[in-house]
């Protein structure tokens, strides 16, 4: 079985070729992110329009690389939500187009689900690792902060953010400090050199009792520290940052880390973990990778890191768990696949 998949939730145009083992045959990223810096965020028309523009020539480099053609394709996946209404409909439209095309089926994947799978996924052409028959799952994207508990035949959520998500905290507190985007590369590496432990920030959670997380306190509070020490956005260096303001941007990171570990450990002591799989775009964190390998290790809980290459956005994760979905549920006429902006895990 060949599997083709298509990402183009927001704003990376991704083209991906797999075997029915998981064997990643090529996983071609464009990524938009020149078009989008120039105003410090995503702009879902420019991203729509980059979608359309940059598939074609990923699709025909990803069949390329992967000395696949078309016509040898046995089943086709792309992200139906949740994402950019206009970025959705640009891969969603080609899957059907092409399925529909071929006569072979169509399986719309959410995002997020691509994202926990993700973990599994080995780069070198090797197979995919089997996920355990029930595991936790965390993701943590530019989008989302969820952590669920994945069963055989259902995802049930157990705790989400209220407010900002991790990489889009890391992103705004970046912006303003003048270090460009996206942030999270940039105050990783960064927080490499600084003191995590100078500026103790209070670990936020929504109050109520609940597991979710809330990061927007910690944002209101890294930018009370910006104007006290007049960093108003201007244009900095990464490498000549002024020490102290390397350790609070190591204190901010400690303190986003804490909080998913924190509530990791938490849900272990309350139901058992018996495996965690990290996955999204900051699971590339690595205090967050070596944090939670670390609490793994001493609880006897084995952890799954996904491979860098799968961690930000990426269409070999669409098409892993598209496959693994088609072969629990099979598949459904693709003219019924609906683009949704909107789509919840577990739901
Ligand atoms: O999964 P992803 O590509 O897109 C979404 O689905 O949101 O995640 C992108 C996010 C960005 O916010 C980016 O700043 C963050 O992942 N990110 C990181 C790192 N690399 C990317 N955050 C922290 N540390 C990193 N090394
Ligand atoms: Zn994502």
């Amino acid at each position: 079985m060949i599997v083709l998949g298509i990402e183009t939730s927001c704003d990376e145009t991704s083209v991906a070729v797999l075997d029915g083992e998981g064997r990643v045959r090529a996983n071609v990223i464009s990524s938009q992110m020149a078009a989008h810096a120039l105003y410090g965020g995503v702009v879902p028309e420019v991203a729509a329009r980059a979608h359309l523009e940059n598939l074609p020539a990923a699709l025909e480099e990803a069949l390329g690389s992967a000395g696949v053609r078309l016509e040898e394709v046995g089943l086709v996946t792309a992200t139906a939500g949740p994402g950019l209404i206009g970025a959705l409909l640009v891969g969603l439209s080609a899957g059907k187009a092409l399925a529909f095309a071929r006569g072979v089926p169509l399986v719309g994947v959410n995002h997020l689900e691509g994202h926990l799978f993700s973990s599994f996924l080995r780069p070198g052409g090797e197979p995919a690792l089997p996920a355990p028959p029930i595991f936790h799952g965390l993701v943590v994207s530019g989008g989302h902060a969820e952590l669920v508990r994945v069963e055989e035949d259902r995802i049930v959520p157990l705790a989400r953010t209220r407010d900002d998500a991790p990489g889009e905290a890391f992103d705004k507190i970046a912006r303003r400090a003048g270090l460009g985007y996206p942030g999270g590369p940039v105050i990783d590496r960064i927080a490499a050199r600084g003191r995590g432990d100078r500026f103790p920030f209070p670990v936020g959670r929504a109050g109520d009792g609940s597991l979710d997380f809330s990061f927007s306190g910690l944002k209101t509070a890294m930018l009370r520290q910006f104007q006290r020490r007049g960093v108003d956005g201007s244009r900095l260096d990464p490498d000549r940052l002024d020490p102290e303001l390397a350790d609070l941007l190591a204190s901010f990171q400690r303190a986003i880390v804490s909080a998913l570990v924190s509530r990791v450990a938490e849900v272990h002591s309350g139901q058992g973990i018996r495996a965690l799989a990290l996955s999204g775009g900051v699971a590339a964190n690595t205090e967050l990778r070596a944090t939670l390998s670390d609490w793994g290790s001493e609880h006897g809980v084995p952890v799954y890191l996904p491979h860098r290459a799968f961690t930000t956005d990426n269409a070999a994760m669409i098409a892993w768990a598209g496959l693994l979905r088609f072969r629990r549920e099979g598949a459904r006429d693709p003219a019924e696949a609906q683009a949704r902006s909107r789509w919840p895990l577990g739901s």
